[in-house]
């Protein structure tokens, strides 16, 4: 029997609770800053992994979308979305096939830092005859993947511009070694250096007579610097469309919208309570995350399949079988731990949307 249309309270627990409304405001509110700005947004999936709301961001004016794993963007494609960037390398014969395979049925772009991978894509795309899009990924201070920046991109830049199976369309550089700074400053002012670092790449490139015309960078944290930075053509913040408690405390002009939905199901004291949200639900990965509406009660502890609640006392009426919301401290790994979203609006369940590249880290 369908749940749509009931209660809130009726969905089993735990699960993963969508309040549309608060969600529809935060990919407003981006798609309104980005309004008047020259970077696009091209938000990125890892933090949903759901083809629709990929499709409405779109909707709200996002440039495509941004991809962590070729498998996600493969569950992207074949929900019809055809403007796509894998913020990540793809290597290996099997995945580089896959990657030309997509090619046929979208705009495909992909990040690189390896002459030898370049060749590689290249090579199997004229094998199969299409071409890739291509992006010389800058290491802007990360220290993950990523040339210097200078005039090591410009040596792949112009190795990719060789390549016939490939097209260059730019750079890109994450400035994730800042983003989860928690001073406003401090965070901004590190944005700004790595967004340096990366426009001067992408001009010196042009120096060289290469057309860049994608520079990408960004995330949540750093938006409001890396939107209205000269030379950033792209955004590829995610995060702000479901948020967390984590981020929600840097970035409050985004409302938390995902809240994991859990019973209680042991109350052994005055001052404990257990609930049914333990690490395979809700992940801890950010630290631990937050109850959303019993006042004075913090999360102190999670099992496989628990999660232990300090209450204020006598006071607190919580019993087994009553349900409650917690704001997980990490969205994105939290979303990958389930299958479905429940999306309710005023207290209803409206709708229940496939988890469809949760998974997919292939
Ligand atoms: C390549 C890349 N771009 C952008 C982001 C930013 O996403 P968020 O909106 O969660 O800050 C991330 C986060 O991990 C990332 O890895």
């Amino acid at each position: 029997m369908s749940l749509l249309g009931c209660p809130i309270e009726d969905i089993d627990t735990p699960a993963l609770v969508v309040d549309i409304a608060l969600m529809e405001n935060n990919i407003r509110r981006m798609s309104e800053f980005f309004a008047d700005k020259p970077a696009n947004l091209r938000p990125h999936t890892k933090t949903h992994k759901t083809p629709i709301l990929a499709h409405k961001q779109i909707a709200a004016g996002a440039r495509g979308v941004t991809c962590a794993k070729l498998g996600e963007a493969e569950i992207m494609a074949a929900a019809g979305i055809r403007d796509l960037l894998v913020a990540n390398q793809v290597v290996g014969t099997l995945k580089i096939r896959r990657l030309v395979a997509l090619a046929h049925h979208c705009e495909i772009i992909v990040a690189a830092d390896d002459a030898e991978n370049v060749r590689a894509i290249s090579d199997a795309a004229v094998a199969v005859g299409v071409q890739v899009g291509m992006l010389v990924e800058v290491d802007v201070g990360m220290q993950r993947c990523g040339v210097p920046p200078g005039q090591p991109a410009l040596d792949l830049a112009e190795i990719i511009d060789q390549c016939p199976g490939i097209l260059f369309k730019g750079v890109m550089g994450y400035e994730g070694h800042i983003i989860g700074e928690p001073d406003d400053e401090t965070r901004y002012a590190g944005c700004r250096t790595a967004m340096t670092l990366l426009t001067e790449t992408a001009d010196h490139i042009r120096r060289s007579g290469l057309d860049v015309p994608i520079v990408s960078g960004g995330g949540t944290g750093t938006y409001k610097v890396t939107g209205t930075f000269p030379g950033i053509t792209e955004v590829q913040a995610g995060s702000y469309v479901l948020m967390d408690a984590t981020y929600q405390k840097r970035i409050p002009e985004f409302d938390c919208a995902l809240t994991v939905y859990s019973s209680i199901v042991s109350r052994p004291s005055e001052v404990l309570a257990v609930a049914d949200a333990g690490l395979k639900t809700m992940t801890n990965d950010m630290g631990i995350q937050t109850i959303r509406d019993v006042r004075g009660a913090e999360l102190i502890r999670q099992s496989e399949e628990h999660v232990k609640i300090q209450l204020p006392g006598q006071s607190c009426a919580l019993r087994p079988g009553d349900k409650i919301h917690m704001y997980p401290s990490h969205v994105c790994t939290t979303m990958n731990l389930h299958d479905r979203i429940y999306g309710v609006r005023d207290g209803i369940l409206e709708t229940i949307w496939d988890i469809a590249a949760r998974g997919r880290s292939h």
